[in-house]
This record gives C-alpha cells, sequence and structure tokens, in this order.
C-alpha cells in the first residue's frame, strides 16, 4: 500500500484525480474498466478530475461501474448514481453504453445477482472474478468501505461477486462489490481525508503493518494488489 500525503484536501482530490486521469489516458487494452464510490468522496473527486480537464479526455473506451449503490430511486439523494451522472458524467462524453449502474429500485439480492452477471459479461474475468483496471474506493469513519460495514461478517463473506447489505439503524440496504471482487483489482486508489477519519486511519494502519486486519477498510488494503492511499491526515503524532 502506498500513502501518499497533501496538506489539504484539495492538494489530496487534486492529485487522486491527476493519477487517475494519467491511467485513463494511458489506457493500453480496448476497454479501461473503472468502478467508483459513492458518498462526499466521490464528489470531491469528481469536482478534482473536472478541474483537472477530464471532460477533453476520450470517454468512448471507459466503461464506469459502481462499488456500490444504496437501495432507493434514483431520484434519491442517497443515490450515487445520480450524483455521479449530475456532477460528473452529464460533464463528460461518455456513450451512455459505457455506463452501468447498480440498480437501487430493484430487489437488492435479484440486483446484486444481475450486477454479478453484468461484471462477468463486460470485463476481463481471473478465475471467474472480473478484473478491474481501477477500482476508487472510499473508507468511512467506521472502517466500513464499499458496503462491508465492520462486525457485519456476512458481507465480508460474501462468496459472490456482488452482495446484499441489509438495511442497519438509519442506513439503507445497499448492493455492493465484494471482497473478493474489489481486491481482484489490478490499481485501487482510495482518498481518506478528514479529520473524522484521523483515529480510524491511525488504526486501519496499525492493523495493516501488524497483519491483524479487523475493519474492512484494512482487510480490503492488505488482500488487494496494489493500493495507493491519499489523505491530508497525519495518523501519528510527527
Ligand atoms: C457509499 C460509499 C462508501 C463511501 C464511504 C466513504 O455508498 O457510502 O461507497 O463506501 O466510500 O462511506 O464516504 P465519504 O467519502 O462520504 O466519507
Amino acid at each position: 500500500m502506498k500513502i501518499y500525503y497533501s496538506k489539504t484536501q484539495s492538494e489530496c482530490f487534486g492529485l487522486i484525480a491527476e493519477d487517475l486521469l494519467d491511467m485513463l489516458s494511458k489506457r493500453r487494452r480496448r476497454f479501461f474498466n473503472l468502478a467508483l464510490s459513492g458518498g462526499g468522496s466521490a464528489e470531491k473527486l469528481f469536482r478534482a478530475m473536472l478541474s483537472k480537464g477530464c471532460a477533453d479526455l476520450d470517454w468512448k473506451n471507459v466503461k464506469i461501474f459502481w462499488v456500490d449503490e444504496r437501495c432507493g430511486p434514483t431520484s434519491s439523494s442517497e443515490s450515487n448514481y445520480a450524483n455521479a451522472k449530475r456532477l460528473f458524467l452529464d460533464k463528460i462524453d461518455i456513450p451512455q453504453s459505457n455506463v452501468f449502474r447498480i440498480r437501487g429500485e430493484a430487489s437488492p439480492e435479484r440486483e446484486a445477482a444481475r450486477y454479478s452477471k453484468v461484471l462477468k459479461e463486460n470485463i476481463p474475468l481471473s478465475g471467474g472474478v472480473p478484473v478491474f483496471d481501477c477500482i476508487v474506493l472510499g473508507m468511512g469513519a467506521d472502517g466500513h468501505t464499499a458496503s462491508i460495514f465492520p462486525g457485519e461478517a456476512r458481507a465480508a463473506r460474501a462468496h459472490g461477486l456482488c452482495f446484499a447489505a441489509p438495511a442497519m439503524g438509519n442506513r439503507l440496504a445497499r448492493v455492493s462489490l465484494s471482497e473478493k471482487t474489489i481486491v481482484a483489482a489490478k490499481k485501487i486508489l482510495c482518498p481518506i481525508a478528514g479529520k473524522d477519519k484521523r483515529d480510524t486511519f491511525s488504526k486501519v494502519l496499525g492493523q495493516y503493518i501488524r497483519q491483524d486486519c479487523k475493519y474492512p477498510a484494512s482487510r480490503v488494503f492488505s488482500k488487494a494488489g496494489d493500493v495507493s492511499v491519499y489523505t491530508d491526515i497525519l495518523p501519528f503524532p510527527v
């Protein structure tokens, strides 16, 4: 795992945007398969990508998927797809046929099965698992990533390519890529920005170093092949 430290959140998201656009511009194979997360970090990344000129990129050979989606209509403010469309997709020239949203309005279990099939049909497989060129993850202040939440072992053990995460408290049910699919990616980029994540980021790093991974984020970071974390947090006193 590589960690890129920036003094400000703006620098942090600018750096991840530059690295992602650099990968996209150097694409070798016909399609570059990219999966995006949702939440606040995703919105900051979209703004950074647009400010770095991503609209000038040739998007016709990029396929866009989602790491996870909250269950509900695309009219909901919670919809990761709708937010990506409003802030990003509507501002780049990408064929609609290259955009593969998770249908939040469908039954979660059925949609997890459908989306697993979509991945298999569109992304090169290794051992039956789709290998994304790049997955952009986020990490919540509780150490979750994608829709794999601490203490929800079923999600972590999900054997499929995607799974349905149940609603919990005020959290909507979700459909998410499973840990197995995420860690198979060639490259994972993960912004972890904001003081509210400092304690968790410190613990995640400690778990990663000791290889005693309890948080979903540290488990994914330790199992994945190539992870770059972009942060404005110094997780330890320096
Ligand atoms: C989601 C995301 C989720 C997100 C983290 C970080 O749908 O909620 O995919 O995994 O990446 O919760 O969210 P923030 O960037 O908003 O802190």
